[in-house]
């Protein structure tokens, strides 16, 4: 059975704003946040209440539109200095996932281009993308799905996740729960293994919830069991997201990924990447060069609401680490899969247009999916 998923974030009919699943109050109260301005949207991506690459990258982009929204009633200079700023605000508001800074420029190179025509005009193009955004995105986690099911096992599916890759980090089905929820539909017995992900918990607090919700059979352990898991062969695969695929195949994910991937290369367990184009940064040569994020300390000094560290120890607290290419098994990408050597493959994926051709070199990608 097709069950329906959680709306991490949507434009709403209501009038130009735009509208959030708080993900920080998951799992215990769901609460629906409306947002009208680059600055509100801005905080709730800082604040993590909408997280995840590809819903990171719709929410600013819807953002930016309803930011460009509020000056209709002004000039086209005006309209412009709203523009800037906005854009501004929103790059700043987070620093690894590229899919934000991706969106942040298709609405703003829209918005400017119609802004030759007139101010309204420039309203309606920034709002047209930023829904263009979040509904290829839909399409492109079905793809990645779809892409990403060859790779399962036959009969039973045991996979380890980290972090949430699923539909509250998208704009569709997830990326690295995809597959795993088309094979739940397809009637395959499918059981996911999801890490905690500490410091701020996104696979207890959010994989687990969203999976459970869905009927797919799911367990939860704390980061440190990883190891003893892979090793007990409890898991078939493990898969995982990403929020910036360098152009060697190099790829940033939540901190405690590089680990997984370490630990899967020495139990020889497959270790998939599953991502959209619009994650792949081709500017970027390798993951030396991806900026990571540092979380405040004190996501970690009051892990769970209260102290659980002296208040004044020092904290190491990236929220991101990269995983070499070369540990990499695949990267399952909407327009196919991606094995190594990475870079001729990922070669293709024209960073600013997600519509683009075929890239040489990856498996699965059909003329019939190129032209949907
Ligand atoms: O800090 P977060 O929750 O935004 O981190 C999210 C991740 O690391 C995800 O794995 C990644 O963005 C891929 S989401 C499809």
């Amino acid at each position: 059975m097709t069950v329906s998923h959680p709306v991490a974030v949507r434009w709403s009919e209501d009038g130009p704003a735009v509208e959030l699943l708080d993900q920080t109050r998951l799992p215990g109260k769901v609460v629906q946040l409306r947002l009208d301005s680059a600055a509100g949207v801005a905080e709730a991506i800082r604040s993590l209440r909408v997280r995840g690459a590809p819903a990171i990258g719709i929410a600013a982009a819807m953002g930016l539109a309803v930011e460009v929204a509020a000056g209709a009633g002004g000039d086209a200079a005006a309209l412009r200095r709203r523009l800037d700023a906005g854009h501004e605000l929103l790059r700043r508001s987070r620093p690894t996932a590229v899919n934000l800074f991706w969106a942040l420029e298709r609405v703003r190179l829209r918005a400017l281009d119609a802004l030759g025509e007139s101010v309204a005009a420039a309203v309606s193009a920034a709002a047209a993308e930023a829904r263009a955004i979040a509904e290829e995105d839909r399409a492109m986690c079905l793809r990645i799905g779809e892409n990403g099911l060859s790779l399962l096992p036959e009969g039973e599916v045991r996979a380890l996740t980290h972090c949430n890759a699923g539909a509250l980090a998208t704009g569709g089905i997830g990326t690295a729960l995809a597959p795993l929820y088309l094979a739940h539909d397809a009637g395959r017995r499918v059981r996911v293994f999801a890490d905690e992900t500490r410091p701020v918990l996104q696979g207890s607090r959010l994989t687990a919830w969203e999976l459970g919700r869905a009927g797919v059979d799911v367990t939860l352990l704390v980061d440190g069991a990883a190891a003893f898991l892979l090793q007990q062969r409890q898991v078939d695969l493990v898969i995982v997201g990403a929020d910036r695929i360098a152009a060697n195949g190099d790829v940033a994910n939540k901190i405690g990924t590089y680990g997984l991937a370490v630990l899967a290369r020495h139990h020889d367990i497959p270790f998939y990447v599953a991502a959209p184009a619009s994650t792949v940064d081709l500017a970027t040569a390798s993951g030396s060069a991806i900026p990571i994020e540092e979380r405040d300390a004190e996501e970690i000094r009051r892990g769970f609401g209260r102290l659980t560290a002296p208040a004044d120890v020092a904290v190491y607290a990236p929220a991101f680490d990269v995983t070499p290419a070369a540990l990499i098994t695949a990267i399952i990408t909407d327009r196919g899969v991606v094995r190594p050597p990475y870079g001729p493959g990922l070669a293709g994926f024209a960073h600013a247009s997600p519509q683009a051709g075929e890239p040489a070199g990856v498996e699965g990608a059909s003329d019939e999916r190129d032209a949907q």
